[in-house]
């Protein structure tokens, strides 16, 4: 499914996408949300929302994930323009690396500066609740092909990034202090990526609990790197849907997930808001 032919054919891709989008909506936001699983209603509360399906924007993977719609939405929010994705593309679907990261050189191409990712997933963590809110403090992607691999795209960063401060220091210390003003209890930890699409067997959460995660999931992990390799900001917050293999006496299921992400969507919506509205950019 790889459907570029050089990294020339990539950036002239990147800045036709990014050509369209800008075509299509009058602003020019500097902040961009992506929405996982279960959490794209919070796209839903944009004012003056402009809708536009992945389908229209010239070389968007389209995506194939129930619980993920597909469409990017510009708006307002809190008095702050913003761009947020409905749907991500996942390297399960077969993408290539270099697909499932597109979006953010497109994003960045567009002058996107901060880069909310937002994702469901497994608690690793024993402390952890189906239902917390956990900020993404590092992580750990042994276990993915990197989306840097191949020549380097000079125009976005050097070949050989830092990833100290991948999740942004400030940002986290801004939303914790968000969150305690509007009473909402936030998680932190360390987001281990898990290629997918089978969930995880109880060993290899042990494993991860060695290595240090205290969360488990099938996305951002790339988007992040890829958004540290650009120069922006990054904030993750994952919603803890369900307990990691083996942790609990029950099996794993895509409705489990769905239907705890839909308990806490008051909550975060309300979270992501107070965030981008106090958020000085
Ligand atoms: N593992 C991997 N990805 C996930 C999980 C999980 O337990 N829950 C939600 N996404």
């Amino acid at each position: 499914m790889h459907n570029f032919t050089s990294a020339s054919d990539y950036m002239e891709k990147c800045k036709s996408a990014a050509d369209y989008i800008r075509s299509r909506i009058d602003a020019t936001p500097r902040i961009a949300i992506i929405l996982g699983s279960g959490l794209g209603p919070l796209a839903d509360s944009l004012e003056q929302p402009v809708e536009i399906d992945y389908r229209d924007i010239p070389g968007f993977p389209e995506t194939t994930v129930t619980g993920h719609a597909g469409k990017l939405i510009c708006g307002m929010l809190g008095g702050k323009s913003v761009l947020a994705m409905k749907g991500r593309f996942h390297y399960y679907e077969g993408y290539d690396i270099s697909q499932v990261v597109f979006h953010v050189r497109v994003l960045r191409l567009m002058g996107i500066d901060s880069l909310i990712v937002t994702n469901a997933a497994g608690g690793i963590n024993t402390s952890f609740r189906p239902g917390d809110l956990m900020l993404i403090t590092d992580h750990i992607s042994f276990f993915a092909p990197s989306p840097l691999r191949g020549r380097n795209l000079d125009e976005f960063g050097p070949r050989f990034p830092d990833m100290c401060d991948a999740y942004d220091k400030d940002l986290i210390k801004f939303a914790e202090h968000i969150a305690e003003g509007i009473g909402i209890g936030l998680k932190k930890g360390v987001y281990a990526f898990a290629q997918g699409p089978m969930y995880e067997t109880p060993a290899e959460i042990r494993a991860l609990r060695v290595l240090g995660a205290d969360a488990v999931g099938m996305s951002t992990v790339p988007e992040v790197i890829t958004a540290r390799h650009c120069g922006m900001k990054v904030l993750g917050i994952s919603c803890i849907t369900n307990m990691a293999a083996g942790i609990l006496e029950q099996k794993l299921d895509h409705a489990e997930v769905m239907e705890t992400a839909k308990r806490v969507e008051k909550d975060f919506i309300r979270l992501v808001s107070e965030i981008i509205t106090n958020w000085e950019t």
